[in-house]
């Protein structure tokens, strides 16, 4: 469905992803891990279009969409969380959504055709109760919780999502990866961002490790955790020892 081919991101001297090269089959859950600053959201920015890629391509169902401007990938089906979450603060919790709507893959005709499908999506991530309440009133959690919903909204294909568990309580975190699993079972093939081993362990069917802009390792979560180059890299003796 999706296919990375060695793309590069430098940003003046600084080689934020150097010949890159993945692949994510439909219907999986892929995990992207790695230490602050290995390059994942500047391959999330790549792939959705937000950023243009120094080198190298991105296919999405064929078709090669580095050289689209975001709306372009998003129309194609391709939607992503923002790691810095950022709604509209003056709109609604339902208009924050709509105007997700708009963006995406669905091409609803208006925003009265898109607010089914807005209410469903709230629901989904348990935010129907505060679909009138203004963005700037909702809570830290409540926040990414829309940030989810609005990539939703445009009915992608692909989901891409950038430490949206980073902060959640402890007893939030199940429910989140519930969450993660029901999406996959409609039919969304999704790429995590997170830290949070439990979360790659749980939920991903593999897994690819960057390491200062390349790619480390790829395998199956138990593979990589165990890979003494990602122990080393990333998790730490620490970790290893438990
Ligand atoms: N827009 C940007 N301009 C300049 N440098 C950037 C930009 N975005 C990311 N970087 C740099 O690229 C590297 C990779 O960043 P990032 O992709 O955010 O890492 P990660 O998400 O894995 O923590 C970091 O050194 C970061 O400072
Ligand atoms: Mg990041």
């Amino acid at each position: 469905m999706l296919q990375v081919h060695q793309i590069s991101k430098n940003f003046g001297g600084l080689r934020a992803l150097r010949e890159v090269t993945f692949s994510v089959t439909e219907g999986e859950i892929v995990g992207l891990i790695g230490p602050n600053g290995s390059g994942k959201s500047t391959a999330f920015n790549v792939i959705t279009g937000f950023l243009p890629a120094t080198s190298g391509t991105v296919t999405f169902k064929g078709e090669t969409v580095s050289d689209l401007p975001a709306h372009e990938v998003a129309r194609r089906g391709i939607a992503r969380t923002f790691q810095l979450v950022r709604p509209f603060p003056h709109l609604t919790t339902l208009d924050n959504v709509l105007a997700g709507a708009l963006f995406g893959a669905s091409a609803f005709p208006s925003k009265k055709a898109a607010e089914p499908h807005a209410y469903q999506v709230l629901e989904l991530v348990g935010l129907a109760p505060k679909a009138q309440v203004l963005a700037r009133h909702l809570t830290i959690m409540e926040r990414k919780w829309l940030e989810v919903a609005r990539a939703l909204a445009g009915q992608p294909q692909l989901l891409l999502l950038d430490e949206f568990m980073a902060g959640l309580n402890p007893s939030e975190i199940p429910e989140a990866l519930a969450l993660i699993r029901q999406l996959n079972a409609t039919g969304i093939t999704i790429i995590v961002v997170e830290h949070i081993i439990k979360v790659i362990t749980h939920v991903c069917q593999r897994v690819i490790v960057l390491n200062a802009g390349q790619k480390l390792a790829e395998g199956t979560a138990i593979e990589v955790i165990e890979n003494p180059l990602v122990i080393e890299a990333y998790l730490g003796s620490h970790y290893a020892k438990h």
